[in-house]
């Protein structure tokens, strides 16, 4: 083919701003952003996480604060997670099915004070609740067994639908345990709770910041490379996806966000169905260190990986600077 210049120029629609706009291919929105929020016990209390400058942990009354912001700020859906007292946490977590325990007083808080204006997105694992930080139970040898845990994590994700949770969303990475949970939605009358998998969640180092604002991180011993993916791998991905929707999942997940674009594009390309990133909580920390650092402007950075998720892909992302990204789109 010979050269199209100087007939084409591919800088002519970028010459000026209205020009750009025009052919932006890929839009930022609030309503792209899930917002994950950590409940503590009490009232009135905020408590920063040291490692997550900028987040906090928030009692139930805060929760409801954040959400009727998020409400404002036109962020569809928040995600919940809890920072269980250490004098709560058991080896087999049973804490995770009490009716009355923080995700459930939250969820129901939120559901009372937001009704169908908010998502209230809860996360279906043992490891805030586990005296060992694991997701799921462990046999003698410390090994993390499969089918007692999804028998857990069923009874677990019906506590949370109970209390009005609109999507539940297993990031324990056991075998079967999305068909087993919608199985049991169905037979209880919570057909129209949406389960979004984490289907390809690796075990990353990317995770640290938020060990620490649930509490598990002290606790854990070892890894979870027995049922996390490892992050050499893609068409696994595939394959976990690919699952995942045969057993029911309303939509899917790649975990963590920026280092497996390519996951999230293989993914979008293949299934054709809403694929969502999370963005964690050591990317946000790497983030507002780099600014800190000056070695870049964290708006401007910020935003141009929230857009690249929407790039690849993306029906959406959860990241901890959902507010924040929210406010700056919103002028
Ligand atoms: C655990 C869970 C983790 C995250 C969400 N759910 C951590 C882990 O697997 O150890 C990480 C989120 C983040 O780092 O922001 N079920």
């Amino acid at each position: 083919m010979t050269s199209a210049y100087p007939n084409l120029r591919l800088r002519r629609t970028r010459a000026s701003a209205w020009s750009r706009a025009l052919h932006r291919e890929t839009l930022l929105t609030p309503a792209d952003l899930i917002w994950p929020l950590f409940v503590t016990d009490g009232s009135g209390v905020e408590e920063p996480v040291a490692s997550l400058p900028g987040v906090s942990r928030w009692s139930v009354d805060g929760i409801v604060a954040r959400a009727k912001e998020a409400v404002a700020l036109g962020i569809p859906c928040i995600a919940l997670f809890p920072h269980t007292q250490p004098g709560r946490r058991s080896d087999d977590g049973a804490e995770a099915l009490n009716p009355d325990n923080l995700m459930c007083r939250a969820t129901k808080a939120i559901k009372d004070a937001c009704g169908s204006d908010i998502g209230v997105l809860t996360d279906v694992a043992l490891d805030p609740y586990t005296s060992h930080g694991q997701d799921g139970l462990l046999d003698d040898s410390g090994y993390v067994v499969n089918d007692d845990t999804v028998a857990v994590l069923v009874d677990q994700a019906l506590n949370q639908a109970n209390a009005g949770a609109d999507v539940i969303a297993p990031s324990d990475m056991m075998d079967g345990r999305v068909r087993a949970i919608r199985m049991a939605l169905e037979m209880n009358a919570h057909t129209n709770v949406q389960i979004m998998a984490y289907s390809a969640k690796y075990a990353s180092a990317f995770y640290g910041p938020f060990r620490d604002a649930v509490g598990s991180g002290g606790l854990l011993k070892g890894d979870k490379k027995s049922y996390q993916m490892d992050p050499a791998n893609a068409d696994e991905a595939m394959r976990e996806i690919a699952l995942d929707l045969a057993e029911g999942a309303d939509s899917v997940m790649v975990k963590p966000g920026l280092a497996y674009l390519d996951v999230i594009w293989r993914a979008k390309q293949r299934f054709e169905v809403p694929v969502f990133a999370y963005q964690v909580s050591g990317e946000y920390a790497l983030i507002e260190a780099g600014a800190a650092a000056g070695v870049a402007d964290r708006d401007a950075l910020l935003m141009e990986k929230l857009l690249a998720f929407k790039r690849a892909g993306c029906s959406g992302v959860l990241t901890y600077h959902a507010a924040h990204a929210a406010r700056l789109l919103n002028g």
